[in-house]
């Protein structure tokens, strides 16, 4: 009798090529499997959540301040809103997607009198247009999508950030799924909030909500007419409560600061040693890995007779979104891999989600090692959903593309031997409780 041999059927779960949560690295993972500490302890404040704040001012590249606070990168948008936005301001959104118009509805919902600028699924942003628009309106804010998750797409940051001083608006910046994948300069773009979330490219667990701050952006808040509605998400309380003096806060230098909401000291932990991997590995070589291993990608999935959904010229690094061949479902393709093969990659997202696919090449998963076995599995997958064509053209491209990937800036610091321990995350030695 035969038998058809499921070879998902050895791994405990598939490998996350989504677009977010993706792979951890071990040392993040290691920091998630420490004894407890406690979140107002001044040991835990001074051994990880202090290094991790001043870590992540280099991979946002910025001289302002971090905050770090529960949630994810919904919670860094909303709190960056809430924070600047008064009920009446006006705020001119750029819409190329699902997530600008999440962050249209944000804006909506915390009063602001809205105007949106919409971009064509997959197109280029008018940037003349687009100033054009900003002159007429004159907003408080313009917010944009750095990187549009729903479609693979990039979009000039730099460019809109110029816009927005321009007109003296305040630049919010949704770098979800691009900040730690994709360069993302807060202070020479002139981002005013850049927020994200801790599952994408900084490979840290689901959990935690990031998010930069200008000086210009404090202001605002200082000048509100009324205090934010929120009480938890207030940025400037977050200031008042964990910035020391000398950086512009209202803690004085060595005292212990007080937490605005109670933080999550695992997940600090595996962000400590998140930011620690990044840079290790330096920001230069970790985007033109991402670049490298987003182009094999490409180039095993134009191998494979498969279509990118954007405009070429906007293609992202961090997540690719192609096209289905004709008659095939994008969820049997998903169901196929991730049940057969053991690799979980997304469909399309809303009106999307019957044409297209997305992988994800997100912090450890932009590499050969992940990309050459997600193509592999998809040629499968296609092949048994009825698809004809070569088996292993694309796993063949994509192999080209990595071994003529060019030069890459060096790495910070060397990877570690084989064989040799990773470095256990700081732990906090635990001081008696208040
Ligand atoms: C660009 C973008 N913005 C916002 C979000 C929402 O982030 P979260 O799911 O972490 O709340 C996502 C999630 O995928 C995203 O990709």
């Amino acid at each position: 009798m035969s038998t058809t041999i499921n070879w998902a059927q050895c791994h405990t779960r598939p490998v996350l090529m989504i677009p977010g949560p993706t792979e951890l690295p071990p040392p993040v993972i290691q920091a998630m499997t420490q004894p407890p500490s406690i979140q107002y302890d001044r040991t835990f404040d001074e051994v990880v959540l202090e290094p991790t704040v001043l870590a992540l001012r280099n991979v946002f590249q910025t001289a302002g301040e971090v905050i770090l606070m529960p949630g994810s990168g919904r919670t860094a948008l909303e709190a960056g809103a809430v924070s600047v936005i008064e009920p009446g301001d006006r705020v001119l959104v750029v819409v190329a997607g699902q997530f600008g118009l999440l962050m249209r509805e944000i804006m909506t919902r915390v009063g602001a009198e809205v105007t949106e600028f919409t971009v064509e699924l997959g197109a280029r942003l008018d940037l003349t247009r687009l100033a054009a628009e900003a002159n007429r309106v004159r907003p408080k804010a313009i917010t944009l999508v750095h990187n549009e998750t729903s479609t693979g797409t990039t979009y000039a940051a730099a460019d809109v950030g110029r816009i927005a001083q321009g007109v003296g608006a305040l630049f919010l910046l949704d770098t979800v799924s691009s900040v730690a994948g994709i360069d993302v300069r807060t202070d020479e773009w002139g981002v005013d909030l850049n927020m994200t979330g801790s599952q994408k490219c900084l490979a840290a667990p689901l959990g935690m909500s990031l998010g930069a701050v200008s000086d210009r952006a404090w202001a605002a808040m200082e000048h509100r007419a009324r205090k934010s509605s929120s009480l938890v998400y207030d940025l400037l309380r977050w200031k008042e409560h964990w910035i020391p003096a000398s950086r512009g806060g209202k803690v004085p230098d060595g005292a212990p600061r007080r937490q605005p909401i109670s933080i999550p000291t695992h997940l600090t932990a595996a962000m400590h040693a998140a930011v620690t991997v990044i840079l290790d590995e330096g920001l230069p070589h970790r985007f033109a890995r991402h670049a490298a291993a987003a182009a094999a990608l490409r180039a095993g999935l134009d191998a494979m007779g498969l279509e990118m959904f954007p405009d070429a010229t906007i293609l992202s690094n961090t997540v690719s979104c192609v096209k289905t061949p004709k008659d095939v479902v994008p969820a049997a393709v998903v169901e196929r891999m991730r049940d057969q093969y053991g690799i979980l990659i997304g469909t399309g997202l809303d009106t999307m989600r019957t044409t297209t696919l997305r992988i994800g090449t997100m912090g450890m998963t932009a590499s050969p090692h992940y990309v050459l076995p997600t193509l592999s599995a998809l040629e499968l997958a296609l092949r048994d959903l009825g698809v004809k064509a070569e088996p292993g053209a694309g796993v063949a491209a994509a192999q080209a593309a990595f071994a003529n990937a060019g030069p890459a800036p060096a790495a910070a610091r060397p990877v570690p031997a084989a064989g040799r321990p990773v470095p256990a995350a700081a732990r906090p030695v635990p001081a008696a409780g208040r």
